[in-house]
């Protein structure tokens, strides 16, 4: 199994830690090449999609997320990577020749022009501008606070600089491995139910919706402006049925609401008559270090 191309953003719930689960999980149909489709309808920073495009046959990927600026880097990547390489090395060696001070300023400026010309963007026609744009997010991304994209109600991005002392800021040669791969994919901005045109008895789709928050104070939901609250899981899991009834292959992933409430049965009841694994994910959930450990997510197949 080779792994070349790695997710080029750090996003929240990025699924790296669970790829030798989801991947020991996948249908052997797509792993023996005889689907034709791959679709990720929730697509994040895309670590299961890249396990997959590089280790198995299939023909279309058919990628999507609610988040425009996402879905912008990943145009850009497939559309001109060369170019994107060639702002984020500036951006770069600007940056490494800054005192600390200085980098911390550069930045908050970054951070203040790109949140003063997201209004100014159309997101829906490849422009030259995009090509900056992206380069900002990744520089953004790799240098903030926790390598988070947050935004606020606004839509501005409000998360502090991180102070880390050697970002990297331009993996070349992996936003090469990613652009190779992006050739054969479509690429779209929006909500997950816009995979259905795509979806038959040919496809395997991985959903990998925003986390059911653990409890009050957790704040997973915070990746869009939009929350994934509890009425849009149940949309997710009608959807899901839906595509069940196409003769789809399906996996979905979710936080396991057990690991704070034994009784809890949500997804039971949403996923009833489906096969449902829990999973140990070494994702953290409790900010006190002493306190961390592993916790379960669910694996929710049709298969
Ligand atoms: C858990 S993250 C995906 C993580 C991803 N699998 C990874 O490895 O990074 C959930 C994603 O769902 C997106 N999202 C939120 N609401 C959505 C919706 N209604 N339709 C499609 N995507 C949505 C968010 O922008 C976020 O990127």
């Amino acid at each position: 199994m080779t792994n070349s191309a790695r997710p080029c953003l750090k996003w929240a719930g990025g699924k790296t830690q669970l790829l030798d689960q989801i991947a020991a999980r996948l249908p052997a149909e797509l792993r023996a090449g005889k689907l034709a489709r791959y679709v990720e309808p929730f697509v994040g920073s895309g670590a299961v999609f890249f396990f997959v495009a590089e280790n198995f046959p299939t023909r279309e990927y058919f990628l999507s997320d609610l988040n425009p600026e996402l879905v912008l880097v990943y145009r850009v990547i497939r559309a001109n990577v060369d170019a994107l390489i060639a702002a984020l090395t500036k951006i770069e060696r600007k940056y490494f020749k800054l005192a600390p001070d200085a980098q911390k300023k550069f930045f908050y400026d970054t951070r203040a022009k790109f949140n003063a010309t997201r209004a100014h963007l159309d997101c829906d026609n490849f422009q030259p501008e995009w090509i900056a744009r992206a380069a900002q997010i990744i520089f953004l991304n790799r240098t903030c606070y926790n390598g988070l994209f947050r935004v606020n109600a606004r839509g501005g991005f409000n998360v502090p600089f991180g102070s880390y002392k050697n970002p990297r800021i331009c993996d070349a040669e992996n936003l090469r491995a990613v652009a190779r791969l992006l050739q054969r994919a479509t690429i779209e901005q929006g909500d997950f139910a816009a995979c259905a045109r795509v979806v038959d008895r040919d496809t395997f789709v991985y959903f990998d919706p925003p986390y059911r928050p653990l409890s009050a104070t957790a704040s997973f939901t915070a990746y869009a402006r939009a929350e994934f609250d509890d009425a849009a899981q149940r949309r997710l899991a009608e959807f899901y049925r839906a595509l069940d009834a196409r003769g789809a292959k399906l996996m979905l992933s979710n936080s396991d609401p057990k690991n704070v409430n034994p009784d809890d049965d949500f997804f039971e009841q949403l996923y009833a008559g489906f096969r449902i694994t829990r999973v140990s994910a070494a994702r953290m959930i409790n900010s006190v270090a002493s306190k961390r450990g592993a916790i379960n997510e669910l694996i929710v197949t049709n298969y």
